[in-house]
């Protein structure tokens, strides 16, 4: 069998661990041949690509990013992207294509399985926010980071006196919020699941410092927004060139707010990129790898059309069309668990 994999969308700790996995299974247990797309679609699109063996994957499980790159182009951005696509599989004489990628990733892929390609997905992103899979990797990872980011800042907070709040990425969901806010023991957890209504926010965080306490801890979301109506006005950021939604800065706004209504000193702290840099975790590697595995198996049984998840404790294929229709939220139960605010 000849396979080609990608990566494509934001990176994410773990890429490497899946394309490690492919070739393991694939080369060595199979005797297939795989190659490997350099920057996701763009490279099946322009035919860039190079052989994947043993030797190109060796010591790349612990490593963060991915050795194929990636970005932000899809099929579908280019009138006959769906077609190029065919064409270049065709002459590569490829049987099989593992995409690894995240919500427009996965639409992609759907978009040219529907169009007769033999596709088989996998699901990564921080943000763990796609629905047919229990849990992404890269999520444990990006909660380890910002969870021991905030428990650094509780010292230099409680050292000031002031409110911390901390903006962690979260485009549409607010998983990484929710639970490393959970894991630290933060003061306030804002996610755009539930607009938050900034009046209730300023009364937690300033019973707080009533009560004696000497700083408070606040997470947000990088997507969330104050209710309609809200005295709290927020620009819209626009569009980035892929017509994503770019943001207003929703951790700097709220710092600035919540400074202004309470008197007490406040600070942004925005952690970026840094959620999806460096090594992965144990957890992260060990998804990473069995999705790789279960990826290559569908493959040889010709099962098309389907995308690995992790049901429980299981990994198991689902349609790629059933995958992509909604996005994973924080559903409110949840939310109540984490004794605190929204
Ligand atoms: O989708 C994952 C994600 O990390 C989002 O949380 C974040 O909004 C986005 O990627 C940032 O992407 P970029 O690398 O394009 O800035």
């Amino acid at each position: 069998m000849r396979i080609g994999v990608l990566t494509s969308g934001g990176d994410c700790p773990g890429l490497n661990a899946v394309i490690r996995s492919v070739v393991h299974r694939a080369v060595v247990d199979h005797g297939d041949e795989v190659i490997g797309f350099h920057d996701g679609w763009r490279g099946l699109l322009e035919c860039d690509y190079r052989k994947l063996d043993l030797d190109a994957v060796n010591g790349i499980l612990a490593r963060g990013g991915t050795i194929l790159g990636s970005s932000r182009v899809q099929p579908a951005h280019l009138r006959d992207g769906v077609e190029r696509a065919r064409g270049h599989v065709a002459d590569l004489g490829l049987d099989a294509i593992i995409p690894i990628g995240g919500e427009g990733t996965l639409k992609a892929a759907n978009l040219l399985s529907q169009g007769g390609l033999p596709i088989v997905g996998v699901p990564k992103t921080i943000d763990n926010d796609i629905a047919s899979t229990d849990v992404t990797f890269g999520f444990d990872t990006a909660v380890g980071v910002a969870t021991e980011a905030l428990d650094r800042l509780k010292t230099t907070a409680e050292s000031h006196q002031r409110v911390m709040v901390v903006e962690v990425m979260g485009r549409h969901t607010g998983w990484i919020a929710l639970h490393s806010g959970m894991a630290a023991g933060a003061h306030a957890i804002v996610v755009p699941e539930r607009p938050f209504d900034i009046e209730r926010l300023t009364e937690i965080v300033g019973e707080r410092f009533s009560a004696g306490k000497r700083f408070a801890i606040v997470v947000v979301a990088e997507g969330a927004k104050p209710a309609l109506g809200s005295s709290m006005a927020v620009e819209a950021g626009g569009t980035d060139m892929y017509g994503h939604e770019r943001f207003a800065g929703i951790g700097n706004r709220l710092a600035v707010e919540l400074e202004d209504r309470l008197g007490k000193e406040a600070r942004p702290v925005i952690l970026g990129h840094v959620q999806r840099g460096g090594t992965p975790t144990a957890y992260d590697r060990v998804l990473a790898t069995r999705f790789g595995w279960h990826a290559v198996e569908a493959a040889h049984r010709g099962e098309f059309g389907m995308l690995t998840a992790l049901r429980g404790t299981d990994i198991v294929m689902v349609p790629l069309a059933d995958a992509v229709q909604t996005l994973k939220t924080v559903p409110a139960e949840r939310y109540d668990e984490a004794e605190t605010v929204l």
